[in-house]
């Protein structure tokens, strides 16, 4: 979604604001610009399409100056065009604004600045705010911003520049992230801190209501009603060669790649061999509050809300607590009951979803007590949880998720073992999940290490234009995590049933044409699913699976099988062999893997 960065300092602007771009690329946008202080006048040049194109589109000597805005734009208001791209700028051409999120009154402050004589030169919110800040008569950029804000309804992270005041950029937050890097003699302003990294080693998130005022030699901080906040710069986690494909043709390949290794840090220090338990300081829970939790409840998105649905299953499973999983976006719109004996969760890679932000104020408002089960540190939805789990997987780039998703799903079982031991799961049970957990990413190497043998499943599925995944139980999570990631990048049609609901509908639809990928562990259901699947080729269905070694299935007509680990953790080994295919598909018919279309990697708008 879209991206901000801005820089303030000695050095040459635009190779920096060039670089930021690059980096917040993968959060999906449909076109980019820049915004540079010149000889006292605002340079701005502005491209539909990627980064690459808004480069091409650069005066040949670049521009020149050391303050400067750039951004990449999501479309909502208004398509995606040359003149809707941002920055936007006041009729002189004086301010630059760069703006994250939607002004829900822009219709009309619009009117009214178009009723005083304001020609507009393009369709977006935002440039509205361009020129309500031009018009202020306040003596300071920051005073005329925050004048200029106090009008504005609506969710905003922004960066403002002047030319004929060059020496800040003005900040602010309603809403959508910002934060400070913190330079030598420069300082840097992103909606994203993987846009920083490499450059500052500190950083200063903004919390909503706050602006700030970002000048070469330090920043100031204070609210939208003028108070002054003190903030403590916190240390930028992060690699820039995070960002870097290496030899991978893409960042999903590499990310399917680093499993391994971002499991090894998830587990890293967590599992308690002497009590055969999993120690999660991050939760704040001591045992007896752990011993009150009646009910869990987990909250998320896409990929996030599934890792919720196994996360879910392996609590009620180990804890023998009942737990369920919702999508933060439905949850937040259904005035749910929030109980005081039940632990919401909530999870997110990126820290940014706005569904499940709002879905998780909405619990704190009704008292309710939330952590988090997140990836990226210091994110929004990490500080309003204030307690939970990081998953250090790394920065995951690829709009779809991969690794975020075995580390999440990871994670609650950490979290499953950790409130099972505080209840009834014995010191032998908790030895065998910790042994089973220990091995999981040489499991996942070696699954990966096998991808060729995929390549039956893929053909399959690249020749249908639909597709079902079925499962039962937690198989059902892989087979919709599954469905979810073949859909989102082949763009196929594929669609997850639970496995025993299969015979109440879409049989009606199984013909020849519609592959059946069943996810087929070798587990207590195992009968259940083969006649599922006896079903399906009566009606002529190919199916597929991914199973386990010795697993006798004669109607399957290609299959996978991943290494046994302990039946809890089966489904994520079963879930990796679903992204690769995903991959092989996608690659086979030319799609644009890490980008897909009308996806953003981090959904920051409702
Ligand atoms: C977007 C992405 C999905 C992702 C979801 C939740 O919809 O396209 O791939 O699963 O957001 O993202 P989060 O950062 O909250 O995990």
């Amino acid at each position: 979604m879209c991206g901000i960065v801005g820089y303030v300092g000695h050095r040459q602007v635009l190779p920096l604001l060039m670089e930021g771009l690059r980096r917040l690329e993968y959060r999906g946008y449909d076109s980019a610009g820049v915004a540079v202080i010149q000889g006292g006048r605002l340079a701005v040049v502005k491209k539909q399409g990627k980064v690459r194109e808004l480069d091409a589109a650069l005066p040949v000597a670049g521009l020149s100056g050391s303050v400067g805005v750039a951004h990449t734009r999501w479309a909502t208001h208004g398509e995606p065009s040359d003149a809707n791209a941002h920055p936007h700028t006041d009729a002189g051409d004086r301010i630059g604004v760069v703006h994250n999120g939607i002004i829900e009154n822009a219709a009309e402050l619009r009117a009214r600045l178009v009723a005083d004589g304001v020609v507009f030169r393009s369709q977006t919110d935002t440039e509205v705010l361009a020129h309500l800040i031009a018009a202020r008569p306040e003596n300071s950029l920051v005073d005329a911003v925050r004048a200029a804000l106090r009008q504005v309804k609506g969710a905003y992270g922004l960066a403002v520049v002047d030319a004929a005041r060059p020496e800040a950029i003005v900040a602010a937050r309603n809403g959508g992230p910002v934060v400070i890097g913190v330079g030598e003699g420069e300082m840097f302003v992103a909606s994203d801190a993987v846009a920083l990294l490499g450059h500052a080693k500190t950083v200063v998130h903004l919390d909503d209501g706050e602006l700030a005022e970002v000048r070469a030699d330090g920043f100031s901080v204070a609210t939208l009603e003028g108070a002054e906040t003190r903030k403590i710069p916190q240390a930028l986690e992060g690699e820039a060669s995070g960002f870097d494909r290496g030899d991978f043709a893409h960042f999903m390949k590499k990310e399917i790649a680093e499993q391994p290794e971002a499991l090894r840090r998830t587990l890293l220090g967590r599992l308690d061999h002497r009590f055969s338990t999993a120690h999660l300081g991050g939760i704040e829970l001591a045992a007896r509050e752990m011993l009150d939790i009646r009910r869990v409840k987990i909250l998320g998105c896409g990929s996030a809300y599934y890792s919720g649905v196994l996360g879910a299953h392996l609590i009620e499973t180990l804890a023998r607590i009942p737990a369920h999983a919702e999508p933060a976006s439905e949850f937040r719109y259904r005035n749910p009951v929030i109980e005081q004996d039940t632990l919401y969760v909530a999870v997110s890679q990126s820290g940014e979803t706005f569904d499940t932000l709002a879905a998780i104020q909405e619990v704190k408002r009704k008292g309710g007590r939330v952590m988090g089960v997140i990836n990226a540190v210091g994110s929004t939805i990490a500080r309003e949880c204030g307690r939970g789990v990081y998953l250090h997987a790394g920065p995951e780039v690829a709009v779809v998720s991969t690794k975020t998703w075995t580390c999440t799903a990871t994670a609650f079982a950490l979290l499953a073992l950790q409130l099972g031991r505080v209840r009834d799961l014995s010191a032998a049970q908790g030895a065998r999940l910790l042994a089973g957990l220990s091995a999981l990413p040489d499991q996942i190497a070696e699954i990966i290490a096998r991808e060729a043998e995929l390549a039956p499943l893929a053909a399959r599925l690249a020749g249908s234009q639909h597709a079902y995944f079925i499962g039962r139980s937690a198989g059902f999570a892989v087979a919709m995590e599954g469905a979810l990631k073949l859909k989102e990048i082949s763009y196929l049609h594929a669609e997850a049933y639970a496995a025993s609901e299969l015979k109440h509908g879409p049989l009606a639809l199984i013909t020849s044409q519609t592959p059946v990928l069943a996810v087929l562990p070798d587990d207590d259901l195992l009968a259940k699913n083969l006649s599922t699947i006896a079903e399906v080729r009566t009606r002529q269905g190919p199916v597929l699976a991914i199973t386990h070694p010795g697993v006798y299935a004669p109607d399957v007509e290609a299959a996978f099988a991943v290494p046994r680990s302990e039946p809890e953790l089966d489904p994520i080994l079963l879930n990796i062999p679903l992204q690769l295919l995903a991959y092989q598909v996608a690659q086979g018919l030319g799609r644009e893997i890490d980008q897909p279309r009308n996806l953003a990697k981090s959904v920051t708008v409702e």
